[in-house]
């Protein structure tokens, strides 16, 4: 298998918005991030993937771009940018530049001038028709709008302020690859695709399945992975990342290991790798459907995983995450955020940075952050979340208290809250007002707590981070399930080079007993990593036990 940097390190997502205000507005800015490189640093992290910095109206908090080419001015100047560049580079830490290029903002120029007459030059930028179908937007409502000076309606798959760009036009296209060689030029060091999968519009927009309760089809079995898509990704790499040692991953839903390995497979030229979403959607999701009372079924989740792993060896590559902008926080949705909130915390990362794979470490994760309990749907600010408390409650008969029960398990405010820095007013996170509220448990969860003291979370990812640079079987080596039907442990062994690593997690609140395993042959192993204080064992596993063992020879 190909070596490569993005194979071997490990990434850290940024959400600007969220992790430090320098200059007390409460919104955290990029001068914010760069006053925490010395923390990122100690952690070890090698590469940042930076949610949207460029200038934005904000209906999606920064997945709605207005140029692409400045920054945000509550986020700070491209001086700024310029100057978390350097830093991180003399640091050692590569940044990784979120890109939104299926829509714009409509505040976007290029928009502007498109619904500004039929026959505008930018017009075709955009998708406009006489008449909408019956798709239904990501976030809600018509995927349609209609704008009234040219009294045609125009495309968007998220929200009506977000128009999808018209990929069909070479001239989008052309601008797009140009503005992404405008970045690498500064140095950046790849890209992540925002709803990449989703530029290749099917002709003749058909139907999905129908929305139970709603005029509208669904789009995510006939939008997705259009029949365009792999020229397009195959035309981006040839134009803009060929020849250029960079990392790049593809945001894609509605992704399976088979259609993933046409886009990461790298004899094809396109991308290194792709974020599905299967874990995440259908693992406790009634029907992938977010606004639920979750039931977890860890035999799903290690089917999914675990498919992945065998489908991607040698033909692809996986990114591993529990965490990012628009998930929940891992361990209160697969581990237990009350009394065993550390020890699962830990589980969990240990299980997932064991696979084969780039880890992706979601801020506040490496502390344990946890979901927030927002008493009233005014305190979200998510669009998202905002418009479901509307939908749901006005139109499919749901009642306040079952929405507020689920958007407290699955809003993707839960992962927005503040960064916890600190035991201070407002976690550390701003000497003004934040934009969001912090999580009451900061006084308990915070960095300032974590980071000397060996036992905490922090301090695992740190050391799970470390044992990454030195053992290659944790990077290169292949995967197989142990105990397929257990409901309770995840299990897995790895083997590179006459090494094997044994993977021994334990995701429920019982002590587990483990018959699976030639315990003799493994005697001899190394204990690598635990989250037990009283070292491990390899057939009895506490309550949310996480062990990993190293054989040799
Ligand atoms: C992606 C982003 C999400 C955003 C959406 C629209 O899914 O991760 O935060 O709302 O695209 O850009």
């Amino acid at each position: 298998m190909e070596k490569a940097w993005w194979k071997e390190g490990v990434v850290y997502q940024v959400y600007p918005r969220s992790f430090c205000d320098s200059n007390g507005v409460g919104i955290g800015d990029i001068r914010g991030i760069t006053s925490k490189l010395g923390y990122l640093r100690e952690l070890g992290i090698d590469v940042i993937w930076l949610s949207p910095v460029y200038a934005s109206p904000n209906y999606d908090n920064g997945y709605d771009i207005s140029d692409y080419r400045a920054i945000m001015p509550e986020f700070g100047t491209m001086e700024d940018f310029d100057d978390l560049l350097a830093q991180a580079h003399s640091l050692g830490i590569k940044i990784l530049m979120d890109l939104v290029a299926n829509h714009t903002s409509m505040l976007h120029p290029w928009f502007v001038q498109s619904r500004s007459s039929a026959d505008n030059p930018y017009r075709n930028y955009y998708i406009w028709a006489d008449e909408p179908n019956d798709w239904e937007a990501v976030f809600g409502g018509s995927a349609w709008e209609y704008d009234k000076r040219t009294g045609q309606y125009y495309l968007h798959l998220f929200t009506k302020e977000q128009p999808d760009l018209n990929w069909e036009n070479p001239e989008v296209r052309r601008e797009i690859y140009e503005m992404m060689r405008w970045w690498l030029a500064k140095g950046i060091d790849g890209f992540r695709l925002d709803a990449i999968n989703m530029i290749s519009k099917p002709p003749g927009f058909p139907s999905g399945k129908p929305v139970a309760g709603t005029p509208y089809t669904e789009i995510w079995e006939v939008a997705m992975h259009g029949p365009n898509i792999h020229t397009y990704m195959q035309e981006m790499h040839r134009e803009v990342f060929a020849g250029r040692d960079i990392m790049t991953v593809g945001e894609m839903s509605k992704t399976t290991p088979e259609v993933a390995v046409l886009y990461c497979d790298p004899a094809r030229g396109e991308l290194n790798m792709v974020f599905h979403f299967e874990h995440v959607l259908k693992t406790d999701y009634e029907n992938e459907l977010k606004w639920c009372d979750p039931c977890f079924s860890l035999l799903k989740f290690k089917r999914i995983l675990s498919e992945w792993q065998t489908a991607l060896h040698g033909r692809g590559w996986n990114s591993l995450y529990l965490n990012n902008h628009d998930q929940p926080r891992s361990v209160s949705r697969f581990g237990n955020d009350g009394t065993h909130r550390e020890k699962s915390a830990k589980m969990l990362a240990t299980c997932l940075h064991m696979m084969q794979g780039t880890p992706y470490i979601y801020q506040g994760e490496e502390l344990g952050m946890t979901n927030i309990a927002f008493e009233t749907p005014e305190e979200y600010n998510d669009v998202e979340t905002r418009n479901a408390y509307r939908e749901y409650t006005v139109n499919r008969g749901v009642s306040h208290a079952d929405m507020m029960r689920y958007i407290h398990k699955n809003s993707r405010d839960n992962a927005r809250t503040p960064m916890q820095w600190s035991a201070d007013t407002h976690a550390g996170f701003t000497t003004g007002t934040p934009w969001l509220g912090v999580n009451p448990n900061y006084t308990q969860i915070n960095a300032a707590a974590q980071v000397g003291d060996p036992g905490s979370v922090f301090n695992h990812y740190k050391e799970l981070v470390r044992l990454r640079k030195t053992h290659p079987v944790i990077v290169y080596g292949d995967y197989r399930l142990l105990p397929e039907h257990d409901p309770n442990v995840f299990a897995y062994i790895r083997r590179y080079e006459g090494e094997s690593l044994l993977v021994l997690c334990n995701f429920g609140a019982e002590q587990q007993h483990l018959d699976i395993l030639d315990v003799q042959e493994w005697q001899g192993a190394e204990l690598l990593i635990t989250n037990c204080a009283d070292g491990g064992s390899l057939n009895e596993l506490t309550p949310y036990a996480a062990h990993v063992y190293l054989l040799r020879g």
